[in-house]
């Protein structure tokens, strides 16, 4: 009880110096709590203010898709160039080592296949396995305007709400069902449904005509899915119109892990999503790597 017997070292208490009070880097993330905050900022990079997510959850409903025959062989090396991982728990445990530094986003549906009716889906993880496996958020499909319409908005909430309890975003998906418009209209009304509900971020899909109505009117960051395979620099220019555009970042899957050089294509996008490179010359960087 040093301090209370006597006088030890003077004590410095900075009175001219105000406490800093800044807002957190991301749009509409201002009155999360700490934990939460913390969880955004190990996906989203604070100083560009974005995030490179790489998709790997296709399993889930699709089975071994094309280039994840074997996550262990084709998508391991790939980590190292991806922000954050985006995958289902049984791949998680049983393929990614636990010492990997990336933040996961736990994909947490299920209950449907590529069989059947794909928005007959519904939570499929407990939080609390959410919670064990230390995952930074927890991305639930949302099919506005599909059949199953209202039972995935309220698995969405549901996740919102578990979510909130212990300091987890939710990343809402919105998921176009067969025979929907993709355009700037749906994805205003998709991304605004999630949004107002809770979500703590939103995924969707990029769409050339009216993009920027749909990320200025969704009060929460937005990253973009990448879709079917394209030729790599169709899939750079989107990423690079998706930004420019007000997306947040992207969360893509097949344009990386089809790609010719998944790697080289990952340090393509990181270089337009974080560093506002053009497309070109980000596809340049993706052909130079590729030769190497
Ligand atoms: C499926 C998903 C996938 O994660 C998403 O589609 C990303 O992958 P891709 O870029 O291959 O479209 O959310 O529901």
């Amino acid at each position: 009880m040093a301090d209370i017997d006597g006088p030890n070292a003077p004590k410095q208490f900075y009175s001219d110096v105000p406490q800093p009070s800044e807002k957190f880097f991301l749009k509409g993330s201002n009155s999360l709590d700490w934990g939460m905050q913390n969880r955004l900022s190990r996906i989203f990079n604070p100083v560009s203010g974005k995030t490179v997510m790489l998709a790997i959850d296709h399993g889930y409903f699709l089975g071994p898709t094309a280039g994840l025959e074997r996550i262990d062989v084709n998508i391991l090396p790939l980590i190292p160039y991806a922000d954050t991982l985006m995958i289902t728990r049984g791949a998680l445990r049983t393929m990614v080592p636990p010492d990997t530094q990336k933040s996961i986003v736990l994909r947490v549906p299920g209950g449907a296949s590529i069989l059947r009716e794909l928005s007959n889906e519904d939570l499929a993880v407990d939080i609390e396995d959410a919670i064990r496996l230390n995952v930074c958020a927890m991305a639930v499909q949302v099919y506005v305007g599909s059949e199953h319409e209202h039972q995935t908005i309220l698995s969405m909430t549901r996740m919102v709400d578990m979510g909130l309890r212990y300091g987890i975003p939710t990343l809402a998906v919105t998921a176009v069902g067969k025979d929907m418009v993709r355009d700037a209209k749906y994805f205003r009304l998709a991304t605004r449904i999630c949004a107002e509900l809770g979500a703590q971020y939103v995924k969707t899909y990029y769409i050339p005509e009216g993009f920027e109505t749909v990320t200025a009117s969704c009060p929460v960051p937005i990253v973009i899915a990448g879709g079917k395979k394209l030729p790599e620099l169709d899939a750079l220019k989107m990423a690079s119109n998706a930004i420019n555009e007000g997306a947040a970042g992207v969360d893509m899957g097949r344009n990386v892990f089809q790609s010719d050089a998944p790697i080289a294509m990952l340090q393509a996008l990181r270089a337009i999503v974080h560093d506002d490179e053009t497309p070109e010359k980000a596809f340049d960087l993706y052909t130079e790597l590729k030769n190497k």
